[in-house]
């Protein structure tokens, strides 16, 4: 008897480890541990033996019965342990495929192609200088004086006495008037930098598009000519641009340039101060000092330059009233472009 308690033990711990899933365990738990299981079968044979044996048998019946319960509930916990973690694993095939999103250029730099591309196709090349830029090129070699009122609104930050952010575009007109001698025709796109507080109309980064014409007999009539071709190229036939007097020690004479509030069409609206025009930027024709600075005969050359602010344009192009927009990072205003 006590033999076979211990087969039966053997036989059982082996079944319940073995059970594949929770169905074949209750099997064999009905099978060997069940009312009518194998061990209680065995235990109504206790009666048949022997007076002395049966306590020791008894005994051993018992552990018997506990192991096996104990095994049992082992495996039991085990393949529920398995089944969470296969249903945690599980691939549902029947779920729609995640679409990846489809990556689009920012409305700033698709502004700022599109302004290159036209003057590409008036025969300027791109140029390009450092947005962090010396005190030499951005201000000494533009003619500024020290001090000079106009040194205002060109507050940045600066990295040292003589190292800053540069404030315009316009220091890449010396760098490039440096490397090569007339003809000179580029436009140069870029970053800028100042110490402005952000509101509606400012932040202290933004773009804008430099242009620098350098040749024989070029005239005012060539700089208002080709910023007109600009214009029309950029927002139809119906966008009017205005010069009116202004100053940068750079140019004389100097312009700045408005063009036609594209938003309410030149009627007048919050966007533009109800005055129907939008400023964009500044031009003029190169100054002789400048040309001078860089070797260039006077005598021989003159030329024009030009910098349009990019985030004005933008906002006139897609009627925009905020330029924080353009650097929130925000999907649900980028994703309309
Ligand atoms: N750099 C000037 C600014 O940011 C804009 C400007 C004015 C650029 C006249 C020019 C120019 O090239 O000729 O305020």
């Amino acid at each position: 008897m006590e033999d076979k308690l211990e087969q039966l033990r053997d036989e059982a711990v082996v079944a319940f480890r073995e059970a594949d899933d929770e169905e074949q365990l209750e099997q064999m738990r009905v099978q060997y541990l069940g009312r009518q299981g194998e061990l209680r079968e065995m235990m109504k044979n206790l009666g048949s033996l022997a007076k002395e044996q049966r306590p020791a048998v008894g005994r051993l019946a018992n552990r018997v019965s506990q192991e096996l319960q104990q095994a049992y509930e082992q495996r039991q916990q085990q393949l529920a342990e398995q089944a969470a973690q296969e249903l945690a694993e599980r691939i549902d095939v029947t779920l729609p495929g995640r679409a990846p999103r489809v990556g689009r250029r920012h409305p700033l730099l698709a502004t700022l192609d599109e302004m290159i591309e036209i003057f590409l196709g008036l025969g300027f090349n791109v140029a390009e200088g450092p947005e962090v830029e010396n005190y030499h090129y951005s201000f000494d070699a533009l003619n500024y004086p020290e001090f000079h009122p106009a040194m205002d609104e060109q507050m940045t930050f600066y990295i040292s006495d003589d190292v800053l952010l540069r404030s315009q575009t316009s220091p890449v007109q010396i760098r490039v008037m440096e490397q090569q001698s007339p003809p000179v025709r580029i436009v140069a796109p870029g970053r800028c930098f100042r110490r402005d507080t952000v509101d509606a109309t400012h932040c202290h980064t933004f773009y804008q598009l430099e242009g620098l014409l350098v040749d024989e007999g070029v005239t005012f009539a060539d700089l208002k000519g080709t910023l007109e071709v600009f214009a029309h190229e950029m927002f139809g036939p119906s966008c009017h641009m205005r010069f009116r007097p202004d100053f940068f020690p750079f140019t004389e004479p100097s312009a700045e340039i408005a063009l036609t509030c594209m938003i309410c069409g030149g009627a007048g609206c919050r966007a533009c101060g109800y005055t129907g025009w939008m400023e964009v930027g500044g031009s003029g024709m190169v100054d002789p000092t400048v040309l001078t600075g860089v070797g260039y005969d006077t005598e021989k050359y003159t030329g024009f330059a030009f910098g349009v602010g990019v985030e004005r344009l933008a906002m006139l192009r897609h009627s925009i009233d905020d330029i924080r927009l353009f650097y929130s990072g925000d999907m649900r205003f980028l994703e309309q472009f």
